[in-house]
């Protein structure tokens, strides 16, 4: 129980690897804020994780006036935030010739403007020993076709990381990048087996909501007081792969 008592906010955790994370955490004794736009998933997804020591709050956090809200909720609530993981996101595949910008838009609104209106507001209620960690993507680092604009999107966030864990340091509060690799968000073992992305990687498997989630909990936990403005791939070798 070595998050016992913390306030952890983790945006887009009605499902996929945001769940995980809201999983383990809460496992580790963590109050938890459940987030996504729709209530009736996070109705479910506080349930599942049997209601104790878990809020939700429903909103785009692409909206800063939501997230405002919502950062507010949740100060109501429990009092404070010590915990904040950016991990809401998108990757809607279309080709760059077909990219309109509409998709760049929105890719940006969520996966970009997101981080930093969550950042900005969880910030003002955040104390030193705070924590923040951004769910980033291997598209940060390799390209993928039919991705560009989530590529883009991504090699932000960690940019941002970097920036705000130098301005924060003083503050005594930390901020991370965690960047999967391929993860199998299906809910199902083994659903990815026959996946021919599978072939090239190492590990020759996808990863689990829980190998990001584990990650995250130690990146947020005291034991990780000394590491700041790292970026962290967790992908079974994908990156690092000589072709
Ligand atoms: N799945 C992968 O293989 C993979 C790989 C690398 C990086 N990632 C990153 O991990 C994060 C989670 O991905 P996932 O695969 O679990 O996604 P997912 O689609 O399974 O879940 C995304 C969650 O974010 C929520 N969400 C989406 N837009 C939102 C908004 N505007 N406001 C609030 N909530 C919103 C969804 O409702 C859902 O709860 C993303 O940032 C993604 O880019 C995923």
């Amino acid at each position: 129980m070595f998050l016992k008592g913390k306030v952890a906010v983790i945006t887009g955790s009605t499902k996929g690897i945001g769940f995980g994370i809201a999983k383990k955490m809460h496992d580790e004794g963590a109050y938890v804020v459940i987030n996504s736009r729709s209530e009736a998933d996070c109705k479910k997804a506080c349930k599942k994780l049997g209601e104790k020591r878990c809020m939700f709050s429903a909103c785009d956090i692409s909206k800063r006036e939501e997230v405002k809200k919502m950062m507010n909720l949740v100060v109501k609530k429990y009092k404070r935030i010590d915990i904040l993981v950016n991990n809401a996101g998108i990757y809607p595949f279309k080709s760059f010739s077909d990219l309109d910008d509409e998709t760049w838009d929105k890719t940006m609104a969520i996966n970009l403007n997101g981080v930093y209106y969550c950042a900005q507001e969880a910030l003002k209620k955040m104390k030193k020993g705070g924590r923040i960690v951004n769910i980033s993507s291997v598209a940060a680092h390799i390209g993928f076709s039919s991705l560009v604009h989530y590529c883009a999107s991504k090699g932000g966030v960690e940019g941002f990381t970097r920036g705000l864990a130098i301005e924060l340091a003083p503050k005594g509060i930390t901020v991370n990048a965690v960047a999967p690799g391929a993860i199998n968000v299906t809910g199902k073992k083994d659903a990815m087996k026959n996946n021919p992305l599978t072939n090239s990687i190492p590990l020759k498997c996808f990863g689990e909501p829980k190998d990001i989630a584990n990650l995250v909990a130690f990146l947020v936990s005291d034991e990780a007081s000394y590491i700041t403005g790292e970026c962290i791939k967790v992908d079974g070798g994908m990156t690092i792969r000589n072709p």
